[in-house]
């Protein structure tokens, strides 16, 4: 997620730094950005010297270079609170007072992480989805903090990326998820008891609900740990069985079948194209 937000907004003309934990994962996120440029390139959607200009926007650190005099700080690491706090409070010594700190936060209540730092009013959650670069959407998240003058700059900022703006309240899951994650915990009840295979299943929502992609699909797409983290979450937060992870969900997280990333969800993404793996449930 981190690389697509950050190629949004060097394409929104931002300079942009971007931050990873290790070289490999910069090679690995600066390669993707400049697959999708050459990609544009290729298709005649983007001009070879314009696609050079967004690549020199962006550089790189595996500390914290040139975050001093960032306008807008965006986190987009792992859905957990206590990592989360950890950054911001490293963050909060070494970048501008007048910066404006954003969580990309799926499931954590905002204010959690705003009240930790020394400008809850400016901070605020910008919600993105994957792949940042290709969906429309961006949730603006107001917390009870947030001030006026930073929720503005916010959304600016999301309509400067052309980006389809919601105003979400600071609830866990925020609009999407709170459909979505539901929707996708479902799918899963629905082949534990049988209702149809995995491709079925995908199948079916994709002909006959018009989804670009199906539920179970969607899910090694997003990653099935990624969407484990927020049933727990949300789960913990509204104590709801619609959010509960199911069984054959947490054992396959256990398993190590993460979906696309890992190479194997439900689907075995090992050959051409992606096979379904049946469970044996
Ligand atoms: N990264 C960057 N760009 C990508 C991409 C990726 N991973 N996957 C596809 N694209 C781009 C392609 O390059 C292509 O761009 P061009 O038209 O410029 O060439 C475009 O998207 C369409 O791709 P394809 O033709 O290959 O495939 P498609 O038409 O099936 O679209 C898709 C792919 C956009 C991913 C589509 O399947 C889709 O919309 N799927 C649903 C995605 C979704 O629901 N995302 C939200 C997940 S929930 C979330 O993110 C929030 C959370 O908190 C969990």
């Amino acid at each position: 997620m981190g690389h697509g937000i950050a190629q949004v907004a060097a394409q929104a003309g931002y300079q942009v730094v971007a931050r990873e934990v290790g070289d490999e994962r910069i090679q690995k996120g600066m390669g993707r950005i400049e697959k999708q440029l050459a990609r544009a390139v290729e298709k005649g959607r983007l001009e070879q010297s314009a696609a050079d200009e967004i690549r020199g926007r962006i550089t790189t650190t595996t500390g914290f270079d040139g975050f001093e005099d960032c306008d807008l700080v965006i986190e987009a690491i792992t859905e957990n609170l206590d990592r989360k706090l950890e950054l911001w409070r490293e963050l909060d010594g070494l970048v501008k007072d007048e910066a404006v700190f954003a969580t990309n936060t799926s499931s954590l209540s905002v204010i959690d992480q705003a009240a930790a730092t020394k400008r809850p009013n400016q901070f605020v959650g910008l919600h993105f989805f994957n792949p940042a670069q290709v969906m429309p959407l961006l949730e603006v998240v107001q917390t009870v903090t947030t001030d006026d003058d930073t929720f503005k700059t916010a959304w600016q900022f999301g309509e400067s990326l052309k980006k389809t703006l919601v105003h979400a309240r600071d609830k866990t899951g925020f609009i999407v998820n709170r459909l979505l994650v539901p929707y996708m915990l479902d799918a899963v009840r629905a082949y534990e008891e049988g209702v149809g295979s995995i491709e079925e299943i995908d199948i079916a929502m994709k002909a006959g609900a018009n989804h670009p992609m199906g539920p179970l699909t969607l899910l090694d797409f997003v990653g099935l740990d990624t969407t484990k983290s927020i049933a727990d979450i949300m789960f913990d937060e509204y104590r709801e069985r619609r959010f509960a992870a199911p069984p054959t969900l947490r054992k396959m997280v256990s398993a190590g079948w993460y979906g696309r990333k890992s190479g194997r969800g439900f689907y075995d993404y090992s050959g051409d194209a992606p096979v379904a793996v049946e469970l044996g449930l």
